[in-house]
């Protein structure tokens, strides 16, 4: 069982301490990359497995993984709860190999435990496992001079850089950038974050104007 996070002790009760809400973004992904029995999802650092279960209730092929042990126990019952199936295992980000591809490949709230040595290989990792045309969606907690260190931080966790994020994806679409300020209550003591969250596609080879000029969207790309 994994030490390595207070994640572990977290979800060790029959609560679930994310709830079972699904993540707003996930209705952002679904309309850049709608689901049929052949697209698959990669939900990495799934907790306990609220996103991945709503995301084989919409019809995508899901696969995720999370470091802890408690995690991926609750994500299985909840997908047995809900009637789908999801490929789920305990599995580090850091480490983590896949010979498959998805349609779609999400982490959230999870890429602050890569490691400093680790953040260009995953990247690359990302853009290998994820298919032509696909979609990938990150968000990472950053530092800010005029915002604390949450009460909750955990020692393995790495505040990165404002914008640090987004030089991964230099030769993908972005679909949407942004950086927010909110506040939390995790921990019982309020105070803020700052997340940058991109979202992009993996597009290959060059775009070809249509030449009707009625604007830039995914459905008139021509490869
Ligand atoms: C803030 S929670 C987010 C969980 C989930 N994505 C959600 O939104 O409900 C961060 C997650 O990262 C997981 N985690 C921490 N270190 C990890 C690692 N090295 N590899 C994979 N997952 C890790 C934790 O167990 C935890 O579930």
């Amino acid at each position: 069982m994994s030490t390595r996070t207070n994640y572990e002790k977290w979800y060790e009760g029959d609560a679930y301490y994310w709830g079972l809400e699904p993540g707003d973004f996930l209705e952002e992904l679904i309309k850049l990359c709608p689901p049929s029995a052949d697209k698959r999802v990669l939900d990495i650092g799934c907790g306990e497995g609220k996103d991945a279960v709503y995301m084989a209730q919409n019809g995508y092929d899901v696969t995720a993984f999370d470091l802890t042990e408690n995690g991926i126990r609750k994500t299985i019952a909840l997908a047995e709860k809900r009637n789908v199936y999801i490929r789920a295992y305990v599995d580090d980000i850091n480490t983590f190999s896949t010979d498959e591809q998805f349609d779609i490949v999400y982490s959230t709230g999870t890429v602050q435990y890569l490691f400093e040595e680790n953040k260009k290989s995953f990247f690359d990792k990302l853009d290998k496992i994820t298919r032509k045309n696909g979609i990938v969606y990150i968000n990472v907690f950053v530092e800010k001079p005029f915002l604390d260190l949450p009460p909750d931080w955990d020692m393995e966790e790495k505040m990165w850089k404002s914008g640090e994020l987004f030089t991964y994806f230099a030769d993908w679409k972005v679909e949407r950038i942004d950086e927010v300020i909110f506040e939390d209550n995790s921990g019982g003591v309020p105070h803020y974050h700052c997340m940058d969250t991109i979202i992009c596609r993996k597009v290959t080879g060059s775009i070809k104007s249509n030449g009707n000029g009625n604007g830039f969207s995914a459905k008139n790309y021509v490869f």
